[in-house]
């Protein structure tokens, strides 16, 4: 897919003490990035920039890893985990954290998605692979293959996991209608939407490369005829829908509740996520005073999503 060489991935690599691992790797999630492992009782090597070392100095201590596409939004990600760090250290005065950043070669960017997109079943009925596996759908289910690329959206992130998972409930038995995928990334909802037998969706999303992989993800899939991926927000896609997913941030979902009583038709069926439990109040109490009934609630890894139905 790529030019031998450097890949467009860089690795992030943050070594803390170990009761702080979980607190940096939600962060690294919230910050988007992918592929994040925690490996405990490790150090970063004082010599070399970014390799792992174990061994008796290393007890106690976490280097929490993951990967961000090498794009605009890269250095302000990396001031926005170095600005957690501080902040943490202001809390916890004595804190010792190291963070290095090596952008991959080819050749771990393919090694490393090969270990972490691995194919993902959701709610048995639903099936996220990468190209690479091959081998026969299992019957009943339905299956996108996505590539990973710059665009966010592999199903790795547990808020992908859980939208999927309220999708699945949502289009059970025969589906009819369209659905509005807010930020559509690599366009893993509107997919699955398809795939699932919803007959037309439309996704948006405000970064150009994300609609360019979306495309190439219908096409790949051969949805390009029942897909339209549009560069914006929610305002570029003429409503109103059946469904409507957006998997966002607070900020811009706090906006969205008040626009879908005009997106969704009524009896039109929200899925939002992105949020952390710590957030779910104040996005249930716009849903509510939207007008809209919350009917389910899934939570994972701290992360939340919420259906919220027009009555
Ligand atoms: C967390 S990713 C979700 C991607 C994919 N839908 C998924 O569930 O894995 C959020 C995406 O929303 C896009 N985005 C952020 N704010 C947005 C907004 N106000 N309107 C449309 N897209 C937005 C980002 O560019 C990014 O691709």
């Amino acid at each position: 897919m790529f030019d031998e060489g450097l890949s467009p991935w860089w690795d992030v690599y943050v070594q803390v003490p170990s009761p702080l691992s979980d607190a940096v790797s939600a962060c690294l999630h919230r910050l988007e990035a992918g592929a994040v492992v925690l490996h405990d009782d490790t150090v970063l090597a004082a010599e070399a920039v970014a390799r792992l070392q174990g061994g008796p100095q290393a007890a106690g201590w976490t280097v929490v890893q993951g990967a961000w596409p090498a794009d605009a939004a890269f250095l302000a990600r990396l001031q926005a985990l170095q600005q957690a760090l501080y902040d943490w250290t202001a809390w916890l005065p004595g804190l010792r954290w190291q963070l290095a950043c090596r952008q991959q070669h080819q050749h771990d960017y393919l090694t490393q998605w090969q270990r972490f997109f691995t194919p993902l079943v959701i709610a048995e009925r639903l099936l996220i692979r990468p190209p690479w596996e091959k081998g026969p759908v299992p019957a009943g289910m339905a299956c996108v293959e996505l590539e990973p690329s710059m665009a966010f959206g592999t199903g790795l992130h547990p808020t992908t996991q859980l939208c999927l998972t309220l999708l699945v409930q949502a289009l059970a038995g025969h589906p009819q209608g369209c659905l509005l995928d807010v930020g559509c990334g690599s366009g893993i909802l509107a997919l699955a939407a398809l795939k699932l037998g919803l007959p037309r969706a439309v996704g948006v999303d405000i970064d150009p490369q994300a609609v360019a992989v979306a495309r190439h993800n219908a096409a790949r899939n051969g949805l390009r005829d029942q897909v339209a991926f549009l560069h914006g927000s929610w305002e570029v896609a003429k409503g109103p829908y059946t469904h409507l997913v957006a998997n966002l941030y607070l900020e811009p979902l706090l906006a969205l509740a008040g626009a879908l009583p005009e997106l969704l038709l009524p009896g039109g069926c929200g899925i939002v996520s992105g949020i952390l439990e710590t957030q779910e109040a104040p996005l249930r109490e716009a849903l509510q005073a939207a007008g809209l009934a919350v009917s389910a609630r899934l939570a994972r890894e701290g992360w939340v999503a919420l259906r919220a139905d027009r009555r």
